[in-house]
């Protein structure tokens, strides 16, 4: 049987929200891969206690406290990633707020708090990235965007906004620096045992949704995403740029 081995042997990973879910299984898996994995988040000890847990494994992997909506975070982040490691090869934007609220209730604080969680961050730790990975010819960006950035589900509408303009941005860059040697591209998660849904009684309540309204009537689990993104930034997706990878089940089709 082929084994899945280092397959991001000594590449220099940051991944925004690794603290909890799908980031945090994420930095888990690629750090069995042999990356070297910068960690971040709000939730210092949950951050610091996922990088020991890969540092005790025989992995390496730092954490750097960072609040993604705050663009000077952002760039410290980045800029002690590089400072650490001597180099930045790859960029997962991950973190997220969802909060529900109908548009109506919308306030301009919680408008702006969306958009600077899910968008803003992805957008200035985009930007950052990329001034290290164009001089060096050799970059990858992965945006963890979701189904809704297409199926719109009442409440979280402004969440959804802003994945329909992640969209975008892993376009722009995929066009714009593609012949820089950097790639770019998306995945898409259903409902996945993470964030809300790490909670046992949302399951629960949103069993009939799981079982009715996605052709594989499960929730996905955040390992079902981390391995699509090792794929993704793998060198055998070399040729992929701006793919849009769904890891939902079919979920969109119903
Ligand atoms: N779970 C699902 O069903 C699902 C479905 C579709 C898409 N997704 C996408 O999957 C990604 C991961 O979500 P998840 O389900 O794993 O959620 P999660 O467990 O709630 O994780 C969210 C992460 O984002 C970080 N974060 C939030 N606000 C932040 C801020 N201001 N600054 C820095 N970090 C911040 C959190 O860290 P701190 O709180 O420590 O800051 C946490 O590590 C998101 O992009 C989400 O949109 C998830």
């Amino acid at each position: 049987m082929a084994v899945i081995q280092d397959v991001l042997k000594d590449k220099v990973i940051v991944i925004t929200g690794t603290t909890s879910g799908i980031g945090k299984c994420m930095a888990q898996v690629f750090a069995q891969q042999g990356a070297k994995v910068v960690g971040s988040g709000r939730r210092e000890n949950l951050g610091e206690e996922v990088a020991a847990g890969i540092r005790a494994k025989g992995g390496d992997s730092i954490f750097i406290r960072t609040d993604a909506t705050d663009p000077d975070q952002v760039r410290n982040l980045i800029d002690t990633a590089v400072t650490h490691y001597g180099r930045l090869d790859m960029l997962v934007n991950n973190c997220a707020w969802e909060p529900q609220i109908l548009l109506k209730d919308l306030t301009w604080e919680q408008y702006q708090k969306v958009m600077n969680t899910n968008l803003g961050s992805y957008v200035m730790a985009t930007v950052n990235a990329l001034h290290y990975m164009i001089p060096q010819h050799y970059g990858r960006i992965l945006n963890i965007n979701s189904v809704t950035m297409e199926q719109i589900v009442p409440g979280v509408g402004v969440y959804s906004m802003a994945k329909a303009a992640v969209h975008n941005l892993t376009k722009t860059v995929a066009l714009e620096y593609a012949r820089d040697g950097i790639r770019c591209n998306e995945i898409c998660p259903g409902l996945i045992r993470a964030g809300a849904f790490e909670d046992p009684k949302n399951v629960e309540w949103a069993k009939d949704s799981i079982e009715n309204g996605t052709p594989v009537p499960r929730l996905g689990e955040p390992e079902e995403i981390a391995y699509a993104a090792l794929y993704l930034l793998s060198d055998k997706a070399d040729f992929c740029n701006d793919a849009t990878l769904f890891v939902d089940g079919g979920r969109r089709l119903i």
